[in-house]
């Protein structure tokens, strides 16, 4: 597009703004930079969503409320009532329309997930950020600190957190409810695999969200996100939704999945956790490479001795993708993020790795 068809009617910040890369992925490629779930779910169970599926008519907007969906991951996720639900096309949809219900800053606690930060940009909404401690655990006092210093109007934390893997402390996120007013999102689109939810604290804290998603446990493809939230808020997000956000397919795969096949996502998930510790200790055995703990389907790891770029680009060139984070942020310095795969794409991951560090291939 040349300078002229955008020039004055487009956003100076949208213009500035690079874009995801969305190059389609070469055939082959082993990813383990999206935090997918390496398993997909049985051919039989293709086999019924198709049949399923191909009855629907095409014709008619889907339900604009999503109401069986809404009540079904509402009781499977939450254990709440549809009235407390907020459907998106991905949490990432989620969060782009809550932060066009804030008026004032979004504070979040650094290094996060990416696109809390895109998003508040071409939202245009303002950004304040502390930084995590080294151990990437949260400083509450800088925090409350930040909150007095710039009223932010919402707090986004990540639990556990992308990309570190650490989940956030229960009792920092209590403080912070009982010191601020304005909205709290705890982002839990890792919970499968990291169990653990601050969930409760709605019931003190009514301006607290949780968010959750349901890519990380093997639906990627659906798009789906799923918050909890004060029938309030509910209903002034329910304002700002495109109609009609959620189409058929997903709403009627969704539906059937939760029904009959959760119990496989979830068996898959366990055995990710497993892998996860397996490729961990086997890191762990190659110098220079240090593995972080980790609650969610990915590790950190630090690099000493090589570039993590340079290592990234070597993975590629051996059809290995992972997440170069070492120039994200100060504190993730040296460090590639890498999603679990199978216990063979582990292994060629860990043995490249290996391979590279020696200075081969
Ligand atoms: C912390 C966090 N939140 C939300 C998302 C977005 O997930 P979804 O696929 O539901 O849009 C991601 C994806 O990587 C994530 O890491």
């Amino acid at each position: 597009m040349t300078d002229e068809a955008c020039a004055d009617w487009i956003r100076p910040e949208i213009r500035a703004e690079s874009g995801i890369p969305q190059e389609p992925v070469p055939e082959g490629t082993l990813r383990l930079d999206a935090m997918e779930n390496p398993f997909d779910l049985p051919p039989e169970i293709h086999r019924r969503l198709g049949e399923d599926l191909a009855r629907l008519p095409l014709n008619r907007y889907p339900d604009g409320g999503a109401s069986e969906l809404r009540e079904l991951l509402g009781k499977r996720l939450f254990g709440l009532p549809s009235d407390h639900i907020f459907l998106g096309n991905g949490s990432d949809e989620i969060l782009q329309n809550l932060f066009l219900l804030t008026p004032g800053p979004i504070l979040l606690a650094e290094p996060t997930f990416s696109m809390y930060r895109l998003l508040a940009r071409i939202t245009g909404r303002p950004v304040g950020t502390v930084p995590l401690e080294k151990d990437f655990s949260l400083d509450p006092e800088a925090l409350l600190e930040a909150v007095k210093r710039l009223r932010p109007s919402l707090i986004v934390l990540s639990h556990p957190n992308n990309p570190t893997g650490r989940d956030l402390d229960s009792r920092a996120v209590e403080r912070l409810c009982r010191e601020f007013s304005g909205g709290i999102l705890v982002d839990e689109a890792y919970f499968p695999f990291s169990g653990n939810t601050l969930l409760s604290l709605r019931d003190t804290c009514p301006s607290l969200m949780v968010l959750r998603s349901l890519s990380k446990m093997g639906l990627a493809a659906l798009r789906l996100g799923v918050l909890a939230a004060n029938p309030r808020i509910v209903a002034e997000l329910d304002k700002i939704r495109l109609p009609y956000n959620l189409g058929i397919l997903t709403q009627r795969a969704a539906t059937l999945i939760c029904r009959e096949s959760f119990p496989i996502l979830e068996a898959q998930v366990r055995m990710i956790i497993g892998l996860r510790e397996e490729l961990r200790d086997r890191l762990q055995t190659i110098s220079g490479v240090a593995p972080l703990p980790s609650s969610a389907n990915f590790l950190l790891v630090r690099i000493a001795g090589a570039d993590p770029s340079f290592v990234a680009q070597r993975l590629a060139l051996q059809g290995i993708r992972v997440r170069d984070v070492s120039r994200q942020h100060p504190l993730l310095a040296g460090c590639l993020r890498v999603t679990i795969g199978k216990r063979e794409e582990n292994d060629r991951f860990a043995s490249t790795l290996a391979l590279i560090l020696k200075g081969q291939p």
